[in-house]
């Protein structure tokens, strides 16, 4: 059944898990993302990022993420990922998305803060629920493709130059009345180069100043202790797409291998292969996240 995003984080807020939110640029990821969640009975976010318009436009893919949503036997929140422009948030309200993510986080503050509240005013009249972002999280020069590109090699000394500041926080969540707040505190989307060195006990004090259900992106290659401690400490959604994607990727190519002869390879198997990979990578991450076990 579809949801909004604010009624599913309000609850994994309350319950202290935390619910995957999964990009699914192809309708495999769709059917993945949706089994792996009714298997185990979770709660669960399908999004489409701006940036994977290359892939698949909105207006392409979103109706057939609203179908899934609407069939399912598990809540499921439909979301735009890191939209950059008003436009693709009016897009993704009017074809039925039940929350978008309105992302200025790499304008000035002010401005950040001016827009996020024009946009929370319009989506909140018609029922749409928010997230913003405060800080800045990066994107690695491997893989990713949403959020903003730059290399977090280079600013990684300065890190109170782009984590979220509590104090900041509780200002901007106050003035915009968003839903729920994507922070940076380390991690960054696509595969990380180097062992991330998450700062943990910031979540708790953003929480803490904000009381808000807080987002996790770059959800792919956390450590399991650390998304439980991400949990405790207040992140209630996990956006989380490439390592979803690699294991699709490696799925395939297992199969393939396994193919003796050209002519013994047929599209609809690849599909199949990949599908079953990605569903597995999701479900194992979806189970954490739960957290009952
Ligand atoms: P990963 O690239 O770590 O899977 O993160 C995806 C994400 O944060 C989408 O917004």
């Amino acid at each position: 059944m579809l949801v909004t995003l604010k009624t599913l984080l309000t609850d994994a807020k309350k319950q202290q898990r935390a619910v995957g939110a999964f990009n699914a640029p192809n309708l495999e990821t769709i059917r993945a993302a949706i089994e792996a969640a009714e298997e185990l009975q979770s709660p669960v976010i399908l999004q489409h990022a701006e940036g994977h318009d290359s892939l698949i436009p909105l207006a392409e893919i979103g109706p057939i993420m609203l179908d899934y949503a609407k069939r399912a036997t598990v809540p499921v929140a439909v979301h735009l990922d890191h939209g950059a422009s008003f436009d693709a948030c009016l897009q993704a309200i009017r074809l039925g998305f039940t929350s978008i993510m309105y992302d200025a986080s790499s304008k000035a503050y002010q401005d950040n803060l001016k827009e996020t509240k024009e946009i929370v005013k319009i989506a909140h009249s018609v029922g749409v629920s928010v997230e913003a972002e405060l800080g800045h999280i990066f994107t690695s020069a491997l893989g990713g493709g949403e959020g903003r590109a730059v290399d977090p090699e280079e600013v990684y000394d300065d890190v109170e130059a782009i984590y979220t500041d509590p104090e900041i926080a509780k200002e901007f969540v106050l003035e915009t009345e968003v839903d729920c707040l994507a922070i940076a505190f380390g991690t960054v989307h696509g595969v990380y180069l180097k062992e991330p060195k998450l700062d943990l006990p910031r979540i708790k004090k953003i929480r803490d100043a904000t009381a808000l259900p807080l987002v996790m992106h770059g959800g792919s290659g956390v450590s399991e202790a650390d998304y439980r401690t991400a949990i405790a400490n207040g992140i209630c959604k996990i956006n989380y797409y490439t390592y979803g994607n690699q294991a699709g990727g490696r799925a395939v190519a297992d199969y393939i291998r396994q193919v003796s002869t050209d002519d013994q390879l047929f599209f609809e198997d690849v599909v199949t292969s990949g599908t079953a990979g990605i569903k597995a990578d999701l479900k194992a991450a979806m189970a954490i996240f739960k957290n009952t076990i």
